[in-house]
């Protein structure tokens, strides 16, 4: 009696988990730039998981600065989406735990107004999925650095998606810098070996 009762509650929770995309204590992200690698996001992020690839429609790519000439860690432009009807944004549904929604807002320098979350509806295999993400304020075009544009292939490698889009990111011009950038730390976690917990 109590167990059946228990495994209708289960089935209820599971339904109202798929509607929402995300479990208690956890929330969806979604990535389009260098977060596209585990390496990089697990850098500030460990919690993050990969859920799926997922497509967002009537958006478009692009790089650039919340600030003309603002110095940032990458040396150059980074990504960001604009709302652009028929155009779409591949990117990682990632579910990190809300523990770390402070991490990823401060990564995305949502205090300093740098970039400001939504909530966006991706597409995966699995269905429609409400999604946070973040968006550039104040947007100027900028060329992202190579290493930036290396990150964001890699993860975009990493993960699978469509050849296509990798052909495109890979086609973005760079600003050619060349000095140190967050892409040293993520080259060293590269090479560390996974800690299972
Ligand atoms: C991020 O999440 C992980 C795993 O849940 C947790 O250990 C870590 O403390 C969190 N980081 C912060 C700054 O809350
Ligand atoms: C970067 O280098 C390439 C190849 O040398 C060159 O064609 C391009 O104009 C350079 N870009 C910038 C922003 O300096």
């Amino acid at each position: 009696m109590w167990s059946s009762i228990s495994s209708i509650f289960l089935l209820i929770n599971i339904c109202i988990l798929e509607m929402s995309g995300a479990s208690d204590g956890n929330f969806l992200y979604f990535a389009f730039g260098s977060n596209l690698l585990k390496e990089r996001l697990h850098l500030k992020n460990p919690s993050a998981v990969f859920v799926s690839v997922g497509r967002l429609k009537d958006y478009k790519l692009n790089f650039g600065l919340w600030e003309e000439n603002v110095q940032t860690s990458w040396h150059g432009g980074v990504a960001t989406i604009e709302s652009c009807p028929g155009e779409e944004v591949w990117g990682v549904v990632w579910t990190l735990s809300n523990e770390n929604l402070s991490t990823l807002d401060s990564q995305e320098g949502v205090s300093q107004g740098e970039y400001s979350p939504l909530e966006v509806s991706v597409e995966t295999e699995q269905g429609t999925k409400l999604c946070r993400t973040y968006q550039m304020n104040n947007f100027h075009p900028s060329p992202p650095s190579p290493q930036y544009k290396q990150v964001v292939c890699l993860g975009a490698e990493q993960n699978g998606l469509p050849k296509e889009y990798l052909k495109n990111l890979e086609a973005v011009k760079t600003n050619n810098y060349s000095g140190p950038s967050v892409l040293d730390r993520i080259k060293a976690a590269m090479k560390q070996p996974e800690i299972i917990s």
